[in-house]
């Protein structure tokens, strides 16, 4: 595996294997690596000829008094995990090589930014949208997978990629969970032993909301009941929504194909989560 830490040799590998006709899979990542994000890398072998993976904290999609400081870099260990899977390359810029000073430039994808967990971390969206556009204009790549755990993160790329003719396929990945139903997240790490312990009791919120739909229940009362479960349990919880798949819109009676989407505190932790509900 190679291991890059500038703009412009990356560029110089990727002309290579463009020249040669290869095609190029990007796996984006901000590090700290669970199985989640090594499923990415394997599925992305099965897109293309190489697979980038980058490892950028980038400090534009935290808000003040977020943990941009504390985010856990565990780069030894990173590097280790993606050459066992084969990585190609490794792009590992640093901040002052991904943002000049005086940059100017942010993508915004209006609306759904402001929408959930855009609602509660301001600015979030446009650092990921920025930072995705920035690497994808790097890397170029043909195709480019994501975890559907972060799914409104994946709406917006994929609305971005939309709206902007990126050449670039956008896959989402299925979220890698614990045995006990908890979303694998570089976050979990936060958690004490006693938080862990409770921390299922989100995806089993998204279970039982799911099956309160199938009965029948309207969707207001499923989300009254889910935030209470949540709120009893310990949680302190931020939204659960019932939305439009295709929009992120709020869901309305009689729509089929939707998704719950959750995000709660648990002590000092944001987690989020969220489930696909055909009707
Ligand atoms: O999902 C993440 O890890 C990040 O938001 C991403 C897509 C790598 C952008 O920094």
């Amino acid at each position: 595996m190679q291991i890059v830490n500038t703009v412009q040799a990356l560029r110089t590998l990727i002309y290579t294997w463009k020249v040669a006709g290869e095609r190029i899979a990007f796996v984006p990542t901000m590090g700290n690596l669970h199985a989640g994000h090594c499923q990415l890398v394997t599925a992305a072998q099965q897109h293309a000829d190489k697979v980038v993976v980058s490892i950028f904290v980038n400090p534009t999609q935290f808000g003040a008094g977020e943990d941009f400081d504390s985010y856990p870099r565990t780069e030894a260990q990173d590097t280790e995990k993606l050459q066992a899977i084969d990585t190609d390359v490794l792009f590992l810029p640093s901040v002052a090589e991904m943002y000049a000073p005086n940059a100017k430039t942010v993508v915004s994808v209006a609306g759904l930014s402001e929408l959930y967990c855009g609602a509660s971390r301001v600015g979030h969206f446009d650092g990921v949208a920025t930072v995705v556009c920035k690497l994808f204009n790097m890397v170029q790549p043909d195709v480019a997978l994501f975890g559907l755990k972060d799914f409104q993160q994946l709406a917006v790329i994929r609305t971005m990629v939309n709206d902007l003719n990126m050449p670039v396929d956008i896959i989402g990945i299925d979220t890698v969970r614990e045995a006990n139903g908890l979303a694998m997240s570089s976050r979990n790490g936060y958690l004490t032993p006693a938080e862990h312990q409770l921390a299922p009791l989100l995806y089993q919120s998204l279970c039982a909301a799911r099956e309160a739909m199938v009965a029948g229940l309207d969707y207001s009362s499923v989300e009254k009941q889910a935030l209470s479960a949540l709120g009893n349990a310990g949680f302190q919880p931020d939204y659960f929504r019932i939305c439009r798949s295709l929009d992120l819109a709020q869901a309305q009676q009689g729509d089929t194909e939707l998704v719950l989407l959750v995000a709660a505190k648990l002590g000092k932790t944001r987690l989020i989560d969220n489930m696909s509900v055909a009707l």
